[in-house]
């Protein structure tokens, strides 16, 4: 769609991403996109088909025969294999343990970018994620990189019944080589280790608003 608005928002595990998106999505009439769930899906089925993750070429062979499909509802865009969308999981241990070994394959991230873009043909959105302010639409001018503190990322990890160790995969997606998890130049950067998410996300939706007008978007 030709004059979609995207609104970009990065930042590392628990930083609120998800919970700031889908309010100022709500807020905006905006779909919301959550990108990690596209890659949690490709990871969910990789294992699920019995895939070597070790092994790139059969992870990008299997990507070439993968059957998923961008299905919107009124409030999202998401991934679906067969009419499913496998929401509850991709939130496994498993899949948390694995997906940062799958999403630095470069032809899994060319195809998830050029997926993320093609969900605009639904309109305006809302998509988080690790590099859609510097690699998915670097074009944007609404840019967010939401962060915590390492204390505050495991507190919240853990009052979800996680029993991930974030702090490998953060570190494998801050240091991988192609497209690696850090702030665009012109995000504005937002630590809420002391703020609810419904503060941060009202901060975040003034801004957006402020901006629009200044734009005329
Ligand atoms: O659950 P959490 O918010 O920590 O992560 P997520 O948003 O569900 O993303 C899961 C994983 O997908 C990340 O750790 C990255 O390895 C990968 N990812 C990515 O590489 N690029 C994105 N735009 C989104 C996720």
């Amino acid at each position: 769609m030709k004059d979609a608005i995207v609104i970009a928002i990065d930042g590392p595990s628990a930083s609120g991403k998800g919970t700031c998106g889908r309010y100022l999505a709500g807020k905006l009439g905006f779909r919301h996109v959550d990108t990690g769930a596209m890659y949690r899906t490709f990871t969910w089925h990789c294992l699920q088909a019995g895939i070597d993750i070790g092994q790139a070429p059969q992870v990008v062979e299997f990507l070439r025969r993968w059957p998923a499909e961008l299905v919107t509802t009124s409030d999202e865009v998401r991934l679906e294999v067969g009419g499913k969308s496998a929401a509850g999981e991709i939130r496994s241990d498993e899949v948390s343990n694995t997906v940062a070994r799958i999403s630095p394959i470069a032809a899994v991230r060319i195809w998830m970018v050029r997926t993320q873009r093609e969900c605009l043909r639904f309109g305006s959105v809302v998509m988080d994620g690790r590099d859609i302010g510097t690699h998915v639409f670097p074009e944007t001018p609404f840019k967010f990189f939401l962060t915590a503190s390492d204390e505050v990322r495991a507190k919240r990890r853990k009052a979800e019944g996680s029993g991930e160790n974030t702090a490998e995969r953060d570190r494998r997606d801050s240091t991988r080589k192609v497209a690696p998890l850090e702030p665009a130049r012109d995000a504005v950067v937002i630590d809420n280790s002391h703020e609810s998410p419904a503060v941060t996300a009202e901060f975040m939706l003034a801004h957006v608003e402020a901006k629009r007008r200044q734009l005329g978007l």
